[in-house]
C-alpha cells in the first residue's frame, strides 16, 4: 500500500527524497508574509474516548484542562506578539477532543487571538451532540462562534453501536438549533460501514437537513492501525458505489458540493479547516503550515505545559519542504475543494502550474479525473472517488504512521515519511 504513495510522491516531486521531520524547532514563526492564512486551536479533552477515533485526546478533568489553556494563551501571545500591528486571518477553527467542555473559556482564548489577529471569515467550533443545549450554544455564540460542526457519525442505532456511540436525541438538538441559530450548522457523518447501504446514508442525510443543519460532511471510515476500533472496511467496489449514489443525490437536492466530503444547502454554509495556503496551529498535536515548512505540536498534553514553561513553543517535529515537496502539498489540499485554480497556484509560487505539472493535467484530463475551464480544473465523480482512495492511502502510510509514532513520544529525534 505504501509502495502507491511512495511512488507518486517520487514521481510529483521529481525526486527520491522522502518527507523527512527532524526534532527541530523555531521560536519565532515567520508568518507575516503568508496571505490566505488561518488559525486552529487544538482542545484535546473528551468525556469518553470513542474506539475508532485517531485524534490527539484524553479523558477530560477540569483541572488539567485549565492547566492547559493557561498554556495556550501563553503560546497564542508568544506566537501572535511577534509582529507588529495585528495580522489578517481568514478563519479560525477550534477542534479536538470536545472545545466545548472548555465553552466556558472560549471567550477567554478568542479574546487572546483577537489581540493579535483579525478574523475576517468566521469562528467555527466542533461539537458531540451532547453539547448541543440551547446553554452551551449560547455560551460559544457570545463568544463570537459563527459555525458549528456536529459529530453525528450516524442518527441510526445500529451504527451507533458499532462505533460505541450513544443514540442522538434529534428533536432536543433540532430545538436548540432552532433557538440559537448559527450562519453554518454542519454535521459529521462516516462512510462504509459494515453492510452501510444507500438507503442508510440517505436518511441521515435527510435527518441532519431536517434537524437545523445547513451542511453536511461524509467522511469515509478510516481503519487506523492504533485505534481499538474492529470494524473492517469495506470493499472498494462497493465503497464508490455508495459514494457516487450519496454524491448523485446530494448533488440532485440543489445541494452544492463545497469539498470532497462536504455539501450544504445554503450557498453562505461553509466548514474547512484544511483549504488554506497557510495556517497557525495551537495546542497539543496542531499543526502550522507556512511556506517553506511544515510543524506538529507534541502530542503530549503534559509535555506541551511543560514546554510553554520554559517559553518555549511546543513544536515537536518540523518538515522544511522542497519546493516540489510544497507544490504537492498545496495541490493536494486545494485539490480537496474539488477544484484548482492555475491563477491561484501561480500566485502562490510565482510559476505557472501548467510549466511544472502540465503533463500530469494532460493526463488527469485524458482519464476523465478532471476538467478544465478558463485555467480552473474540476474534478469529476470519478476524480473525486479516486481522490477519496488515494486519501485513505495518503492517511494510512503517513498520518497512521506520524501519529502513531507521537501518541508514544512526545518529542520523536526524527521521522521519515517514504
Ligand atoms: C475530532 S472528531 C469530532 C468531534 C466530536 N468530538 C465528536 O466526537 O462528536 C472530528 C470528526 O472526525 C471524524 N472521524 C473520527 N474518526 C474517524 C475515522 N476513524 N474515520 C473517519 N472519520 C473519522 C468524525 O466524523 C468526527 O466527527
Ligand atoms: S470522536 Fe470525538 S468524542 Fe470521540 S474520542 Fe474522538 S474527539 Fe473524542
Amino acid at each position: 500500500m505504501s509502495i502507491i504513495t511512495s511512488l507518486t510522491r517520487m514521481w510529483l516531486t521529481r525526486s527520491t527524497k522522502p518527507f523527512i521531520f527532524k526534532n527541530e524547532y523555531d521560536n519565532v514563526l515567520s508568518y507575516q508574509d503568508c496571505d490566505n492564512l488561518g488559525l486552529y486551536v487544538h482542545i484535546p479533552f473528551c468525556r469518553s474516548i470513542c474506539n475508532f477515533c485517531p485524534y490527539c485526546k484524553v479523558r477530560y478533568s477540569k483541572d488539567l484542562c485549565n492547566r492547559y489553556i493557561d498554556a495556550l494563551l501563553r503560546e497564542i501571545h508568544a506566537v501572535g506578539g511577534q509582529q507588529s500591528g495585528k495580522k489578517e486571518t481568514n478563519s479560525l477553527y477550534f477542534g479536538g477532543g470536545t472545545p466545548a467542555l472548555a465553552a466556558d473559556r472560549l471567550g477567554e482564548i478568542i479574546g487572546a487571538i483577537k489581540e493579535h489577529f483579525v478574523i475576517t471569515e468566521g469562528i467555527g467550533v466542533e461539537l458531540h451532540p451532547d453539547n448541543v443545549t440551547p446553554d452551551v450554544l449560547r455560551t460559544l455564540k457570545t463568544a463570537g462562534v459563527t459555525k458549528i460542526s456536529i459529530g453525528i457519525q450516524s442518527f441510526q442505532t445500529k451504527f451507533q453501536s458499532v462505533l460505541g456511540r450513544t443514540s442522538v436525541d434529534i428533536s432536543a438538538m433540532k430545538q436548540a438549533l432552532s433557538e440559537v441559530p448559527f450562519e453554518t450548522v454542519s454535521m459529521d457523518f462516516i462512510f462504509a460501514l459494515p453492510n452501510q447501504t444507500f438507503e442508510d446514508l440517505k436518511a441521515d442525510v435527510d435527518a441532519a437537513f431536517q434537524s437545523g443543519a445547513n451542511h453536511v460532511a461524509i467522511y469515509p471510515f478510516i481503519d487506523f492501525t492504533f485505534t481499538p476500533s474492529t470494524v473492517t472496511t469495506m470493499p472498494k467496489k462497493e465503497k464508490r458505489e455508495l459514494l457516487d449514489a450519496i454524491t448523485r443525490y446530494c448533488m440532485d437536492q440543489g445541494y452544492t458540493r463545497s469539498s470532497i466530503w462536504t455539501f450544504s444547502s445554503e450557498a453562505d454554509a461553509r466548514y474547512s479547516s484544511m483549504t488554506r495556503d497557510n495556517f497557525l496551529g495551537f495546542g497539543c498535536s496542531a499543526t502550522t503550515l507556512l511556506k517553506d515548512q511544515f510543524k506538529i505540536n507534541t502530542f503530549s498534553v503534559e509535555e506541551y505545559c511543560n514546554r510553554i514553561a520554559e517559553e518555549k513553543l511546543p513544536t515537536s517535529l518540523t518538515l522544511r519542504f522542497t519546493l516540489r515537496q510544497r507544490m504537492i502539498y498545496y495541490l493536494f489540499w486545494t485539490a480537496y475543494s474539488t477544484k484548482v485554480a492555475a491563477g491561484g497556484f501561480e500566485k502562490f509560487f510565482g510559476v505557472p502550474l501548467k510549466k511544472m505539472y502540465g503533463a500530469e493535467l494532460k493526463l488527469a484530463k485524458l482519464m476523465g479525473f478532471v476538467t478544465e475551464e478558463n485555467g480552473v480544473y474540476s474534478m469529476t465523480l470519478k476524480g473525486a472517488f479516486y481522490y477519496h482512495y488515494y486519501e485513505n492511502f495518503y492517511t494510512l502510510s503517513y498520518i497512521d504512521k506520524m501519529w502513531g509514532v507521537m501518541r508514544k513520544e512526545a518529542f520523536p529525534q526524527e521521522l521519515t515519511l517514504g
